[in-house]
């Protein structure tokens, strides 16, 4: 039987999360090592059946919950394609991206799913970047409430973005990269619910607005400024730039003693760099190393406690 397979990146951001939901400036990167994939078979039995071997789950779209992340994806897909119902099908998703862990799971995961079905069902408007992107945004706000839009636009383009959340569309810029920039991603092991933390912060700007304002400029500004230092190819400003955007996400209260430490044991092996990256108290920490840095820091991280360590290299090739 005919099978379609796609797949999404998983993803960092290397400036500006949070601030990014109050519209100002960040930036995102596609981490390739790690990936979602989808497979769209057809099938012999009616109906459509949905299957996350990672997770040990097999189940009937019909009888998923309302809030199913995976049966949302498929129904987000269903309403879109104006299908009232869907072929009979099997849906499969693996991924090798940490859940929970700030590096994009439910958004590669979600767009993975939207291609491979718009692929299997040979509806090409739908396999579109954009659409890809857009219908990836509807399943985000179920799993995060008031996502900003970076995640969906970085693993569906899998292309480095300077994104702002504005109306009636957000700026979605690439920009040139004339270093390659050597990250390692540190995972701290606890989970964290971007939704949860994401409420949070907005709880506390709410309370607090003259403050958080405050922040979120400063963050904005650093995101400004390591733009031009990325296309200049200034490394070692680009690590400042990370250590200070650290300082304003502790001052936001999303970071926590795990992240702390990895980040200053980042910082002791020498890295340039080093900050959380995606919604913080848990999840991963980057860190900006030269070529010569990266395996002291790599030891370095774990030997700290991170549970794993990824290396991602980003160059022009990707944009
Ligand atoms: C999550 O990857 C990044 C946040 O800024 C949330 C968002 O932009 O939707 C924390």
């Amino acid at each position: 039987m005919a099978k379609t397979e796609a797949t999404a990146p998983g993803k960092i951001i290397l400036f500006g999360e949070h601030a990014v939901v109050y519209g100002r400036p960040a930036i995102a990167v596609p981490v390739t090592q790690v990936r979602a994939t989808a497979e769209v078979e057809d099938s012999a039995i009616k109906g459509v059946r949905l299957h996350a071997p990672d997770l040990g789950r097999e189940y009937w779209l019909s009888e998923a919950e309302e809030n199913d992340p995976f049966a949302y994806v498929v129904r987000v897909f269903s309403v879109a394609a104006s299908l009232g119902t869907l072929p009979d099908l099997k849906v499969t998703v693996r991924s090798t991206i940490p859940i929970a862990g700030g590096l994009g799971s439910g958004a590669a995961m979600a767009a993975a799913v939207i291609r491979a079905l718009a692929k299997h069902l040979d509806i090409t408007e739908l396999g579109a970047n954009q659409r890809v992107s857009e219908l990836t945004y509807q399943v985000e706000t179920l799993l995060h409430g008031t996502p900003s839009g970076i995640d969906n636009t970085v693993v569906a383009y899998e292309k480095p973005v300077f994104f702002i959340r504005q109306r009636p569309h957000n700026r979605i810029e690439t920009f040139s990269i004339s270093q390659p920039l050597r990250f390692l991603i540190a995972d701290t092991g606890v989970e964290s619910e971007t939704k949860l933390v994401v409420g949070d912060v907005r709880r506390r700007w709410q309370k607090d607005p003259g403050k958080y304002e405050k922040i979120f400029d400063n963050c904005g500004r650093i995101v400004n400024a390591a733009k031009v230092e990325i296309e200049g190819g200034r490394i070692k400003e680009i690590g400042h730039l990370m250590i200070e955007n650290q300082a304003y996400l502790k001052e936001m209260t999303v970071s926590s003693p795990e992240l702390e430490r990895l980040i200053s044991t980042a910082l002791g092996a020498g890295a340039l760099g080093a900050k959380l990256s995606g919604a913080g108290r848990g999840g991963n920490m980057i860190a900006l190393v030269t070529d010569l840095q990266e395996e002291k820091v790599r030891s370095a991280l774990l030997s700290a406690g991170a549970q794993r360590v990824l290396s991602s290299v980003l160059t022009n090739v990707l944009t």
